[in-house]
């Protein structure tokens, strides 16, 4: 049975006392529910990694980063590689995230190297997808997925580098909109995408974590983690507070 992961997207947000509050909260929390069957992850901001490194340590709570450097080191002014997020011990980090895409211009080809960078240098690439408003009205959602995955699996040569990654997918219209696709609309996406792996690799498709993102509450997680496909929520505002987080994973009922 696959776990579920619950992942907090910090984004740009905190300061030094409210980020040791909530890792406080998240830390105590995680461990009161003590649920079997789900890996808590944070992604706070960069200048909080060490913070969060003490403070988490071995409580069972992982952490990563929202983003990262396709270069190894050098004359790259503002990036981060791989390496300085192996020091604080990172186990996992963001890959394509649509805000990334979108505002900053990273293209499928950046994103796939990148994802190449943090698997070679034992991260876990957390791999976000999904389409526009535009594009779901145009009935182009699955082919823009695809479009997405499809160039990863070109630039790794297949799919043996999914056994440790995990896909988000984040209808980019449902993101920090407060517009939650459906359990069914994400579902069918979810399927769509793990039948995609099952072409490959079909031990991998059936243990591959897929996280839904985009407005994910507490109030609306329920119905969406029930989904047979749905491994998970990758949660942006709702992940800023320990309560609302702790109670999205309260409510994974596998
Ligand atoms: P949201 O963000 O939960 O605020 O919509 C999700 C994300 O961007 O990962």
């Amino acid at each position: 049975m696959r776990k579920y992961i619950i992942a907090g997207n910090w984004k740009m947000n905190g300061t030094k006392e409210s980020v040791r509050t909530l890792l406080e909260g998240i830390k105590k929390g995680a461990v009161e529910i003590n649920h079997p069957n789900v890996e808590w992850i944070v992604f706070p901001p960069y200048v909080f990694l060490d913070a969060t490194e003490k403070t988490l340590g071995d409580s069972g709570v992982a952490w990563g980063a929202q983003n990262l450097s396709r270069e190894k080191s050098g004359a790259f002014t503002g990036e981060i590689s791989a390496s300085m997020l192996q020091e604080f011990h990172c186990r996992y980090v963001l890959v394509g995230h649509s805000e990334r895409r979108t505002l900053y211009g990273e293209n499928d080809d950046l994103v796939a190297a990148k994802f190449m960078v943090a698997c070679q240098a034992g991260l876990i690439p957390v791999l976000c997808v999904g389409e526009t408003l535009a594009e779901r009205e145009k009935g182009l959602t699955q082919a823009v997925v695809m479009r997405q995955l499809n160039a990863v699996i070109r630039l790794a040569g297949g799919v043996e580098l999914f056994n440790q990654a995990v896909v988000a997918y984040e209808p980019v219209w449902a993101i920090g909109t407060g517009l939650n696709a459906t359990p069914e609309q994400a579902q069918e996406v979810h399927a769509a995408i793990r039948k995609e792996f099952s072409q490959h690799d079909a031990v991998l498709a059936d243990k591959l974590q897929i996280l839904y993102g985009g407005s994910l509450k507490s109030d609306s997680a329920q119905a969406i983690l029930a989904m047979p496909d749905i491994d998970g929520g990758l949660i942006g505002g709702a992940s800023l507070k320990a309560e609302e987080f702790l109670n999205i994973g309260k409510s994974c009922n596998r």
